[in-house]
């Protein structure tokens, strides 16, 4: 009796332990299976969100589009409002006048700038490289300028190396980027201040390529170390009616030029950009 009792005793804890441990593994099988369907679910969350995301960047592209088709649209009849602005500056003797319309021709300038920066930014720029005159062509920008630089108190300084080789590039492109460069300087400058223009000639950029250098400084309210990583993003602005494009833009001119673009600013003082271009090297093609 004894016997059998003992025999159904240690039966039962083989079976009870041998239920232990199926218990256990079929514990860890839930485990396991937990944690998949936990992975499954991010899975899910993750694809979700790219549909999302992949839905936004279609309806930004469209807007993008639209954005393009609207500054074509505004662009034709702002260069009639400009042929005729300059049309009556030149017909009109009273200052007051004169004046007034000096005000709608820097606005048309602005218009101007927002919409090159848009249609710029949307394409890829082809650039046609050829030899220029590096002085001529600051000057020529310079002029251009004249009139924004004198109604901001800004006064123009500037420093040519006497020996500058010819420049090369596309010109329309640098235009951009030196037109954008002056404009970021005279709003940095409410109250007015100094522009100077620094041009000079380098020796080793990577490999030894000579280079010529431009800068731009102003005297205007500074970068605020954490803006100066984020200037060259897309989008990035701290001013009102800024698009943030001006210096996305000037980075990715740069950049077809195998150039370098760098920046230096303290608050309060001012900014100076520099720009460094490669020269053409005598045994390239033209
Ligand atoms: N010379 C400068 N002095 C002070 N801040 C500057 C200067 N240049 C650029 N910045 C800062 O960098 C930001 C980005 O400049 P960016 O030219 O890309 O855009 P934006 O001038 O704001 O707008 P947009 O050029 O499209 O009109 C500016 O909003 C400003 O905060
Ligand atoms: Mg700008």
């Amino acid at each position: 009796m004894n016997k059998n009792l003992n025999a159904a005793i240690s039966s039962f804890n083989n079976t009870a332990s041998t239920l232990q441990a199926s218990f256990e593994s079929l514990k860890k099988r839930v485990e396991e299976l937990n944690k998949e369907l936990e992975f499954k679910n991010m899975e899910i969350e993750r694809m979700k969100s790219l549909e999302e995301q992949a839905d936004r960047n279609s309806r930004l592209t469209a807007m993008g589009e639209m954005a393009v088709k609207i500054a074509h649209e505004i662009r034709n009849p702002l260069g009639s409002i400009e042929l005729f602005t300059s049309l009556l500056q030149r017909e009109i003797t009273n200052d007051n006048h004169k004046n007034l319309l000096g005000h709608i021709s820097s606005g048309i300038k602005n218009l101007n700038h927002v919409i090159s920066n848009l249609l710029t930014f949307t394409k890829q720029p082809n650039p046609i490289f050829k030899k220029f005159d590096v002085h001529k062509f600051i000057d020529d920008l310079l002029q251009f300028s004249k009139f924004s630089l004198n109604n901001n108190n800004i006064r123009l300084e500037k420093e040519y190396s006497p020996s500058l080789p010819s420049g090369w590039g596309d010109e329309e492109l640098l235009k951009q980027v030196f037109l954008n460069l002056i404009l970021n300087a005279v709003q940095s400058m409410p109250k007015g201040g100094v522009l100077k223009v620094k041009t000079g000639l380098g020796e080793k950029l990577k490999d030894n390529t000579p280079f010529i250098e431009m800068k731009i400084i102003d005297t205007g309210d500074g970068i605020a170390e954490d803006n100066l990583k984020k200037i060259f993003n897309p989008f990035f602005t701290t001013r009102e009616s800024g698009t943030g494009l001006g210096l996305a833009i000037v980075h990715n001119i740069i950049e077809l030029h195998k150039g370098i673009i760098e920046v230096e600013s303290e608050i309060g003082k001012g900014t100076t950009f520099t720009v460094l271009l490669p020269v053409k090297q005598r045994h390239e093609h033209e």
